[in-house]
């Protein structure tokens, strides 16, 4: 759809703000500095960094951009980080914006004209930009042009703008909520999966080598065992235990600094938080262990239905926790067993 240069109320600075919220060095990143910057430093999803490998290179010998990537999975993967990483491999810029942040067809158009050459525009929860924007990424996608309209009216005729060639990388929690005709036009398509207990361990040692915080080999296996697959949980909690290191103990994080600091925090064992127990127990009690409908289980806990669904779910799930059947939410008896809860079979078969 052309573009409708509508008035704006913003100034520009108001404007840079709210769409470029953020870029991967700003102070106020604090994950920034625990962010491996190239593909030998990033840890973790072994397949989808094989394969990047080869697509930069191919990319880089024919001097073109990237073609168009979607990397989509739970928070906290590292959908961010890859872009950076990506970029920095490509040796080109990087502009990070996200779907909400761009309100007018106008917001998008700026940004793209902005682009030097073979740079990449990173779109994050990019499943929340609206129509009419949308549809200005599809010739920009595609023909690296832009369709704008000229007057109103009769008299309005629509001109083409050529943009420079960049590589726009789209991420997203919800690949379900992704439109056809956006889908389409990406070259990639992947999936970032939660880390593994090793790889989280490597994580949290490389940040804690970064954090100047000296931690055993069982100290950073702790804290991975307990951070839910997520590199952002581990790197978080690294620096809560960093803390009760210093002002309980030697600075030094060994497992039993870990698991007081995890227990202070109402972090179990296997990583559970008050929020994860508080829902088992409520399916538990009272929805007999499911199914139970997501809607109806939100109300009951107080938590917003999209978050249980984006950050609650994938870890219950991947732990075998939880099955989403088409009648409801259901635990297992290994949820049962971890709530030290007697499992009743019958009650949460799904015929
Ligand atoms: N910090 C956060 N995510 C990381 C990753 N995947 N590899 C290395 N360090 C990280």
């Amino acid at each position: 759809m052309p573009i409708d240069f509508d008035d704006r109320e913003e100034t520009a600075e108001q404007e840079e703000e709210r769409i470029l919220a953020r870029t991967l060095t700003s102070s106020d990143d604090n994950e920034g500095s625990l962010r491996p910057r190239f593909l030998t430093e990033y840890i973790g999803q072994e397949k989808l960094k094989d394969n990047l490998t080869i697509w930069i290179e191919a990319a880089k010998k024919r001097r073109e951009p990237l073609d168009h990537v979607l990397l989509y999975g739970p928070p906290g993967l590292g959908k961010t980080t890859l872009a950076g990483v990506i970029a920095n491999e490509m040796g080109v810029n990087i502009r990070i914006t996200s779907g909400p942040a761009i309100e007018k067809a106008g917001d998008l158009a700026a940004l793209l004209t902005n682009l030097d050459d073979m740079d990449i525009l990173f779109v994050d929860e990019i499943h929340r930009l609206n129509r009419a924007v949308e549809e200005v990424l599809y010739p920009a996608m595609e023909d690296c042009a832009l369709d704008i309209i000229l007057g109103k009216g009769p008299a309005a005729r629509s001109i083409r703008v050529d943009l420079r060639k960049f590589t726009l990388i789209g991420a997203t929690t919800r690949a379900g909520q992704i439109t056809a005709p956006l889908r389409d036009r990406f070259g990639m398509v992947t999936r970032l999966d939660l880390y593994t207990s090793e790889e989280l361990t490597r994580i949290v040692a490389r940040s804690a080598g970064i954090l100047n915080v000296e931690i055993q080999p069982d100290g950073a296996a702790e804290i991975a065992a307990r951070s839910r697959g997520t590199p952002r949980i581990a790197n978080r909690i690294l620096k809560r235990v960093r803390d009760y290191a210093q002002v309980r103990a030697d600075g030094i994080i060994t497992r039993t600094v870990a698991d007081e600091a995890l227990s202070r925090l109402d972090i179990d064992q296997i990583g559970l938080d008050a929020v994860d127990r508080r829902m088992l127990e409520a399916i538990i009690r009272n929805f007999g262990g499911g199914p139970v409908g997501l809607d109806t289980l939100a109300a009951n806990i107080g938590e917003e239905a999209i978050t249980i669904e984006d950050v609650y779910e994938p870890y219950l799930m991947q732990l075998g926790f939880l099955a989403r059947t088409p009648r409801g939410r259901c635990l297992t008896e290994r949820a049962y067993k971890h709530m030290g809860m007697l499992y009743s079979e019958q009650l949460t078969v799904d015929s």
